[in-house]
């Protein structure tokens, strides 16, 4: 943890550090909607969504979460128009070459969540270089999901799964839980604690449909690039209210 005692952060400060989620993810939505409501381009919009992921990304790693996913580009977002993949893809490619620097000197560990072989030639090999730049720092586990779904990514597992069987080296009586989260783009990554959804709809949309099973859901009408360090530390706040049980009775419940 680093500084949830910062008394310039009174949001901050009222946070129990010892029970703040380990992964967080986040459902970023209302960018098109913000830009709407200002009579600007969608793009503008996306723009500044963009700012917003910066922020929260600070903000994570200043509360000292280990791991945060966001949810930038899914594996349906290619049926909006050419323009608007234009957009967000440039976005995407600026956003690596821009904050690379800040985000290795400050110890993140980056990780791209989906298809990356489905990407264009320059994003795909942004975030390869930004993966591998970063694969050995120790701070916050960062994950962009882009070109990402969660049926895909369970149908890229069960492939792989499907390849070992094939080859021989595993028996499918043994396939395991353990064995299919191995397979998963988010192998080695605690399950989601918490999953903020932001402008109000209250749908997964796809996202880590594996990963969520037992996550707390926080949705709020804030439009994402309206997010801030404050919503964040609310639905933080809130998950902390949260009765975790996973399935089992009060008298059994875990704490971790
Ligand atoms: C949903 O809002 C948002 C997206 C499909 C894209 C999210 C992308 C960003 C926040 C910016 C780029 C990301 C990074 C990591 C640099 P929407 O457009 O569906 O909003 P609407 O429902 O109000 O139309």
């Amino acid at each position: 943890m680093k500084h949830v005692r910062d008394p310039q952060r009174p949001h901050e400060r009222a946070l129990d550090p010892a029970r703040l989620p380990r992964h967080i993810a986040i459902i970023m939505d209302g960018n098109g909607r913000w830009a709407k409501k200002r009579g600007l381009p969608r793009a503008m919009g996306h723009r500044a969504g963009t700012e917003a992921v910066r922020a929260i990304i600070r903000s994570c790693d200043r509360l000292g979460i280990e791991a945060l996913s966001i949810y930038a580009f899914s594996t349906e977002n290619w049926k909006r128009s050419t323009e608007e993949v234009g957009v967000l893809m440039g976005l995407l490619l600026s956003y690596f070459r821009s904050e690379i620097d800040e985000l290795d000197a400050n110890d993140v560990c980056i990780r791209i969540l989906g298809d990356i072989d489905g990407l264009p030639r320059a994003q795909r090999d942004a975030v390869l270089a930004a993966m591998d730049r970063t694969r050995h720092n120790a701070g916050l586990k960062l994950n962009i999901a882009i070109n990402y779904g969660g049926r895909d990514e369970l149908r890229r597992a069960m492939r792989a799964l499907a390849e070992d069987v094939r080859r021989g080296t595993l028996d499918p009586g043994a396939i395991d839980e353990a064995m299919i989260d191995s397979k998963l783009d988010t192998r080695d990554l605690p399950d989601v604690d918490l999953l903020i959804r932001t402008s109000g709809e209250m749908r997964v949309s796809n996202f880590l449909l594996w990963q969520i099973a037992y996550a707390e859901f926080v949705v709020t009408d804030t439009l994402w690039p309206d997010f801030d360090d404050v919503a964040l530390c609310k639905a933080i706040a809130e998950y902390q209210t949260r009765d975790r049980r996973f399935g089992g009775r009060p008298e059994t419940a875990l704490t971790r």
